[in-house]
């Protein structure tokens, strides 16, 4: 059986859309309500170099720089998430990112109609992950605490 790992961790942004529609609250609530802990979160103004460091992965293709304008458009939220399995779950409550594709109660699918203006971005993978939370969080910004609740929400 694979290790159980109750501290992986994911990188999170609310985007500027969000942030300009109100949507913070809900999305972080989402994410707690589910059972993740927030070990790091801060509002940020994204500059055009953390963002295109962020999307390196799609450099190049037609849609690089519409995105790199939008993620820089104003505040968004960094957030890092904490908790069992912590990548897919967070990919799983953001919904696809096709607006036709992400299913009503994932997060995309109750409050987006676009492609770009998604809302929410969660890293893909342990390497993304890797890739990208330290180009906007520095190791004391981020906290190992212990939720009172843990072992009402997680079999061990
Ligand atoms: P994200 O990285 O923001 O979490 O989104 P994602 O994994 O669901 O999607 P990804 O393929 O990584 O694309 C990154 C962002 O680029 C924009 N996008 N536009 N065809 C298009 O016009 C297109 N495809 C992707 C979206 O804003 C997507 O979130
Ligand atoms: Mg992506």
């Amino acid at each position: 059986m694979a290790a159980d790992n109750l501290r992986e961790r994911a990188f999170v942004i609310i985007k500027p859309d969000a942030v300009q529609r109100g949507l913070a609250g809900e999305i972080i609530g989402r994410f707690e309500r589910k059972g993740l802990r927030v070990v790091g979160l801060k509002l940020v103004h994204i500059t055009p170099e953390q963002a295109r460091r962020q999307y390196a992965c799609h450099e190049g293709k037609a849609f690089y720089e519409s995105l790199v304008n939008f993620m820089i458009s104003g505040p968004a939220v960094a957030l890092v998430l904490e908790g069992r399995d912590a990548i897919a779950l967070v990919r799983k409550l953001m919904g696809a990112t096709d607006p036709l594709k992400s299913e009503p109660g994932t997060i995309r699918g109750d409050h987006s109609v676009d492609i770009k203006h998604n809302l929410v971005h969660g890293s893909d993978s342990a390497e993304s992950y890797a890739h990208e939370m330290p180009i906007y969080f520095a190791p004391h910004e981020l906290f190992d605490y212990e939720l009172a609740l843990t072992g009402w929400m997680y079999y061990r």
